[in-house]
């Protein structure tokens, strides 16, 4: 078959019309998939109504799933390979920390020495109006640097924090998330093991770049960012329940956005394919060397 595709932004995405990925799929068919997935970073599957099993089945296609031992308390007790993405409150009333899930502009467990291959998002709850997640092109981005911008950023690594608001960051809580998520050094360009081009890698959980002071770094940081979040290199997805959307964490990079009332459930769950291992930990005082 040849898939229905439409795209969804001059600058990445396409859905798939008239699959439904929880039914039996050929080899060929899931081809043409991945095929699209390399091509377009993001791909919108919308109306499937599947079960939590048939999510990770399909997930499973694309490669071995993380089971989220980094982030042990977003994961579901059931399913290891499901991380919950929702405003659910706790039991006491309180905001529960996925409220905050994924406001920084960021590539899934790049502050991981495995950073992700793609993402499975499957929306569950949507509010009716906000929540959107913002998704950039990191290999136009790049392409449409200067060559002198390129070599000055060639051999850079960036430092990678896993961090987010905690609702109750309590001494414990922050020990926990140092122990679990110590700083990682990765490129700050990346070459795609698949379709061979060079991406940004970057993003706002990028402290500083190794062997620079933060003031040093910050500027060209901050550059990166806002030049890859041009609108021209972004798109915008608009949510609606039982939607599947697939990104390619090694050339994209995406952001939540918190725009919708804590009263109205927002309830998603995402698969996480592994990839290729990359960069390092930084050890004690290598990190954020300040003037
Ligand atoms: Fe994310």
């Amino acid at each position: 078959m040849t898939l229905d595709l439409r795209r969804l932004s001059y600058a990445l995405g396409a859905e798939v019309c008239d699959i439904n990925v929880g039914k039996p799929m050929s080899e060929s068919t899931f081809g043409e998939i991945h095929r699209a997935f390399l091509d377009h970073g993001i791909l919108l599957f919308r109306d499937q109504n599947i079960t939590r099993e048939q999510h990770i089945d399909f997930s499973r296609r694309f490669g071995e799933l993380d089971r989220h031992d980094s982030l042990p308390r977003d994961r579901h007790p059931q399913y290891p390979e499901l991380l919950m993405v929702t405003n659910e409150p706790k039991p006491d009333g309180k905001p529960g920390d996925g409220k905050y899930t994924g406001h920084l502009w960021h590539s899934d467990m790049s502050f991981t020495t495995v950073p992700a291959l793609g993402s499975l998002l499957r929306s569950i709850s949507i509010p009716p109006v906000g929540g959107d997640t913002m998704f950039a092109n990191m290999t136009k981005a790049y392409d449409a640097l200067s060559d002198v911008m390129k070599k000055l950023i060639a051999d850079l690594q960036g430092i990678h924090v896993g961090k987010r608001k905690i609702v109750d960051l309590t001494p414990e809580r922050e020990a926990e998330s140092k122990r679990l998520n110590p700083p990682i050094a990765q490129p700050v360009v990346r070459v795609h093991p698949e379709t061979g081009r060079k991406a940004l890698y970057i993003g706002e959980k990028v402290e500083c770049f190794v062997g620079m002071t933060t003031e040093e770094s910050k500027p060209i940081i901050d550059f990166l960012i806002r030049h890859a979040t041009q609108p021209r290199f972004t798109y915008r997805h608009q949510w609606r329940a039982h939607d599947i959307v697939i990104w390619d964490n090694r050339c994209t990079m995406h952001a939540a956005l918190g725009d919708y009332e804590d009263s109205e459930p927002r309830h998603l769950e995402r698969t996480t394919v592994m990839g290729t291992p990359s960069g390092y930990v930084i050890q004690g005082d290598a990190f954020a060397v300040s003037t």
